[in-house]
């Protein structure tokens, strides 16, 4: 008998291969509609330097195959933190496919301090036809001037006593709101990131970061203009100049503003001086539907603009295509501030 030969390959356990996912390629061979949309946003996010566990993020998202990307129900407008939905309300008056998104609405599912509400957000958002709008107003309770006593946030310590749990969420709804917003920026919308005036949400580590890889423009109006009881001073941070327009949709005539109570001023025990939370402060947080109105009106007087430009710097990121450089350092800080980690348990 001759000696047995010696098996050349061994044998492989199918189980044990690490498959990486595959993006549904159509069957003539040519790329995919899903496969196009998540190469478009990865080129974007390389472009603008973003880190790399954001470009995982969006891998992963469109790995999900029951996730329907489809070009014919793309959106054309996200609201995140929507609230009463006036900035949706005020798209879907223009004719656009919008979706505003908010614990109120969809309670866990739309909860951005959970995984199953960030993943709709970013999903949501990479739905975005290039050169959309996206808006997002994050919680400012605990970074407005009144709460500062207790939050001890500061120029020199932005993210406050993190022993206080609402200090804590919103630091990470922060950082959280920041990922999908670079999203938001690969696809060239035009985004709106709205905060009061005076928040020190721009402080935070995140938001320093995204500052630093690109322009953002930011505008200070008063609410009061478009139909709020009070003064209301807002900063809006935006990816386009053309915010500063949006006074010229202001409406020209409102009815006479109701007396509101915002603040009380009180004497607590050992005699000091405080502020708090009026009645009516809470309330005060909906945009009156006037200001939902004028921004999707700005939209749509820039909307040519916003939409070949975005068309023309997608193309030439595509061109230009190369997955995300990896940054350890710059990943494990935008995993530690958003609480990535819980985020890919889920998705694992
Ligand atoms: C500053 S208000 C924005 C209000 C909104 N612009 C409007 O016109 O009604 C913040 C919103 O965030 C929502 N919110 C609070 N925590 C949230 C969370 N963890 N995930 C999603 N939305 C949240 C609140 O329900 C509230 O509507």
């Amino acid at each position: 008998m001759g000696k047995r030969a010696v098996p050349s390959v061994e044998k492989v356990h199918l189980q044990a291969v690490k498959q990486t996912p595959k993006f549904d390629p159509s069957p003539c061979g040519k790329k995919s509609y899903r496969e196009i949309k998540r190469k478009s946003i990865i080129a974007g996010l390389r472009m603008m330097r973003a880190p790399a566990v954001v470009a995982v993020l969006v891998n992963m998202v469109f790995g999900l195959q029951y996730l329907d990307f489809n070009r014919e129900n793309e959106l054309q407008h996200v609201e995140l933190f929507a609230g009463d939905c006036s900035v949706t309300r005020g798209e879907a008056m223009e004719g656009r496919r919008c979706i505003g998104l908010d614990i109120k609405i969809g309670g866990e599912t739309m909860d951005l301090t959970t995984s199953t509400g960030f993943i709709a957000a970013l999903y949501q958002t990479c739905r975005l036809t290039p050169g959309s709008g996206w808006l997002a107003a994050p919680v400012c309770s605990s970074f407005v001037f009144m709460s500062r006593g207790t939050t001890k946030r500061s120029a020199t310590r932005p993210l406050g006593e993190e022993s206080y749990e609402s200090v804590r969420v919103g630091n990470i709804l922060t950082a959280r709101t920041l990922v999908i917003l670079m999203v938001a920026q690969a696809l060239r919308c035009f985004w709106v990131l709205e905060q009061p005036k005076g928040s020190v949400m721009e402080l935070h580590p995140c938001f320093q970061e995204v500052l630093g890889r690109m322009t953002v423009w930011k505008h200070c109006l008063q609410m009061q203009q478009f139909g709020a009881p009070t003064a209301k001073p807002t900063w809006l941070y935006a990816s386009d100049a053309a915010i500063d327009q949006l006074e010229d949709f202001r409406p020209r005539h409102l009815p006479p503003p109701p007396p509101v109570e915002m603040a009380v001023i009180y004497t607590d025990s050992s005699g000091k001086q405080r502020v708090k939370g009026g009645k009516h402060l809470k309330a005060s947080q909906s945009y009156p539907l006037p200001f939902g109105k004028a921004l999707a009106r700005l939209r749509s007087r820039h909307h040519e603009r916003l939409r070949s430009a975005a068309r023309a710097a997608l193309k030439h990121n595509m061109k230009n295509y190369r997955t995300v450089r990896r940054n350890t350092r710059a990943d494990a800080r935008w995993v530690k501030h958003a609480d990535l980690a819980t985020v890919f348990d889920f998705l694992a």
